[in-house]
């Protein structure tokens, strides 16, 4: 993979994550959860048939990608900038069920290995946009997204709302509300549903997030 130091000059992004996931126990990171349940929720509301392509943007370690093999999901990629996170992903599952999920390692503001147009039907992001400060970060992310997800299919993106921490994992981030994602976006995306949710950190901390689900009517 390339190194991304390009992209904004200060930081290694692929060094910044292998580092936070070789030093922390997974449950102790600061966006685990024990379960997923608003994408879960989310997910539920899309109807989707077991074989679709679902991927998971910055996936790390999250627990979304067990809970949907545990849902009969099979055709699932996990994608991430990290390595070692998504080394440590692959172990949380039976060995049988890691076969049912593509783990790419790839940076998604300048994606070199998700490279079939139109074939997602489930985009699912929790917390790597807000990452993307950089205008032409965005706006890699969303070329990506635009050539990815099918007519029909569905985006689930979910940040930390206008109300939520300036950082995450000591990086800046931006915060959004529903309107601000929604015109991200743009018009081929119809927002169905979006929620505030304050997720729980292992600490006790409170982390105010925005959860959007939107369906891809037009190309
Ligand atoms: C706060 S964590 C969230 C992980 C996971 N989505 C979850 O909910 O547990 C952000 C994740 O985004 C990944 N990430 C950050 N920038 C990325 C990029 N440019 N491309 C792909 N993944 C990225 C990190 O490695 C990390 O796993």
């Amino acid at each position: 993979m390339k190194n991304y130091m390009n992209i904004k000059k200060d930081i290694d992004y692929v060094e910044h994550w292998n580092d936070v996931y070789s030093k922390s126990e997974t449950n102790k990171l600061g966006w685990y959860e024990e379960s997923p349940k608003p994408s879960l929720d989310l997910i539920k509301k899309c109807n989707l048939k077991k074989n679709v392509v679902i991927l998971d943007v910055g996936s790390g370690v999250t627990t979304l990608i067990e809970k949907l093999l545990e849902q009969g999901y099979n055709n699932i990629v996990a994608t991430d900038i990290s390595k070692v996170a998504l080394d440590k992903a692959k172990e949380r599952v039976k060995a049988e069920e890691a076969k049912l999920v593509k783990w790419i390692v790839d940076d998604i503001t300048n994606s070199e290995y998700l490279i079939q147009p139109g074939t997602i039907d489930l985009w699912h992001d929790r917390t790597v946009l807000h990452f993307l400060t950089e205008e032409n970060q965005k706006d890699s992310y969303l070329s990506t997204l635009k050539g990815l997800v099918k007519v029909g299919g569905f985006v689930i993106i979910a940040v930390f709302s206008l109300e939520g921490a300036k950082k995450c994992s000591r990086l800046d981030v931006v915060n959004y509300n529903h309107t601000m994602i929604s015109e991200f976006l743009g018009d081929e995306f119809d927002l169905l549903e979006h929620f505030p949710y304050v997720y729980i950190q292992p600490s006790g901390g409170e982390r105010p997030y925005v959860y959007t689900l939107f369906r891809r009517m037009k190309y």
